[in-house]
């Protein structure tokens, strides 16, 4: 029996669609219901940012979560497989019409990806000040919280309707499966059976 954390929305459906044609039967969370129990799975269905603490500690063998959360939380999991659903850019936005002169000493930058943020401006050894928000992240540069912010784009169109634009990509990400370190030890021939099937099914629905 493996338990799998989904990360609630888009990418659980997807996750299960992927589930569903490996196993020829249907699954699906009933509304409202967490939990999912199948012969051989229990899918629990948690917040996005969830998925990591799940997986970590151990009360989720397994989980689904965007390469940008791995990389922000820089967690102690085992990245098993790039799952090639949920496809998006991690990427700096600023107020359309703006260039922003990044040698200026006193840059604001929104973000709810603090790590990634830093991280990345400290490898362009540019000095900037991050600061931390939980959402709506495109508000903070049209009310002058910050001059640019750094958040996930899919298909845009958030930042057009923001009058904001794409200044400069900082990461592809996309949906991965990963394992609990215990579980990858003491479940690993499980754990493989369905890391290959979900590879052969992936690489199925890419053609
Ligand atoms: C994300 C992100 C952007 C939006 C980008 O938010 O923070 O606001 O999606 O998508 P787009 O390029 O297709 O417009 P999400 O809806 O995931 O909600 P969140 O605030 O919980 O992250």
């Amino acid at each position: 029996m493996l338990t799998i954390a989904l990360p609630k929305g888009r990418i659980a459906e997807e996750t299960m669609g992927l589930m569903s044609a490996i196993f020829e039967s249907e699954f699906k969370f009933e509304s409202r219901k967490l939990i999912l129990k199948t012969e051989n799975f229990t899918f629990l269905n948690v917040r996005n940012q969830d998925v990591p603490t799940y997986v970590e500690h151990g009360a989720a063998d397994l989980g689904v979560v965007g390469l940008d959360v791995i990389t922000e939380q820089e967690l102690d999991i085992v990245d098993l497989l790039d799952l090639q659903i949920g496809k998006c850019k991690v990427a700096i936005g600023i107020k359309e019409g703006d260039e922003l002169d990044w040698s200026r000493p006193d840059i604001k930058v929104a973000s709810k990806m603090v790590n990634i943020t830093k991280n990345y401006f400290a490898s362009k050894a540019v000095g900037v000040e991050v600061i931390k928000l939980y959402g709506s992240i495109e508000l903070a540069p049209l009310v002058g919280l910050a001059d640019a912010i750094v958040d996930i784009v899919e298909t845009g169109a958030t930042m057009r309707e923001n009058n904001l634009k794409v200044a400069e990509d900082i990461m592809e990400s996309s949906a991965h499966l990963i394992a609990n370190k215990n579980s990858f030890f003491e479940k690993k021939s499980e754990i493989l059976e369905l890391y290959k099937l979900l590879q052969k099914a992936i690489a199925t629905s890419e053609k």
